[in-house]
């Protein structure tokens, strides 16, 4: 556990985090989500507590805690994540790392969708879901930092590059998540950052690591 720096090079400065997956019901009992243990967003607002920001983090259900030290803000759909980041504006930055459910069923359920023995399957009808990062990003409250995740499979710089054109962010911190690389679900990750100036590979290393360093060059960009 690592204490917050009172005087550390963040101080003073305001920092949203979005981290794990939302929920979207089907009923009461079930729903769609992407996979996302919550780790690296976890990670990522635990070492900018450290470096002395006050950072306001909006989880959905992670598989991980919470860090100590920051204000949490837990939700479990789209919608929800939306309007706590909207709530906590204005900021200095805005990290986005949350695997949002890009659709939520239009048709949820109020009740318990029960089998009825006929074997006649439920329709669901989808709706897409607010881009919370492109919103905040194209806002008049927008922060001064604005920065993507991106979990790519093929060509992860072309997807990404594109990705932070189009939302208009700073940058994108991008990773390949084909099975074959292992960092789906694991403690290590292997990002690409991509900003304005090209892209910046890092070597493979601990989430906490990719954390320690994202938080250290935001610090950067924000002094
Ligand atoms: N994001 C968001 N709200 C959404 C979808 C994505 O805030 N509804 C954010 C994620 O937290 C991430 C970035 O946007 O920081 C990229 O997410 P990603 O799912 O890779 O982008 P999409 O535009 O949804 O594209 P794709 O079709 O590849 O899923
Ligand atoms: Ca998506």
């Amino acid at each position: 556990v690592q204490a917050a720096l009172a005087d550390g090079p963040l101080k003073g400065k305001r920092v949203i985090v979005t981290s794990g997956p939302t929920h979207e019901p089907i009923d009461p009992v079930r729903y769609i989500a992407n996979r996302s243990s919550g780790a690296q967003g976890t990670a990522l607002a635990r070492a900018l507590s450290a470096l002395g920001a006050e950072v306001v983090f909006v989880t959905g259900p992670a598989d991980v805690p919470p860090p100590d030290g920051v204000q949490v803000e837990r939700v479990q759909t789209a919608d929800q994540m939306l309007a706590a980041v909207q709530g906590a504006l204005p900021a200095d930055a805005a990290i986005f790392a949350a695997a949002v459910a890009d659709w939520r069923v239009d048709n949820a359920a109020e009740s318990k969708i029960k089998k009825d023995g006929s074997g006649k399957l439920p329709v669901l009808n989808f709706t897409e879901n607010p881009d919370v990062l492109a919103t905040v990003a194209q806002s008049k409250a927008r922060p001064k930092l604005v920065v993507g995740f991106a979990a790519e499979t093929d060509d992860v710089v072309a997807h990404a590059t594109a990705k932070r054109a189009r939302k208009g962010c700073d940058w994108i911190v991008a990773n390949d998540v084909s099975p074959e690389t292992g960092i789906m679900g694991g403690s290590e990750n292997a990002v690409t950052v991509i900003s304005a100036s090209g892209a910046e590979t890092w070597p493979r290393m601990s989430k906490d690591q990719v954390a320690a360093k994202l938080a250290a060059k935001i610090a950067e960009a924000l002094t």
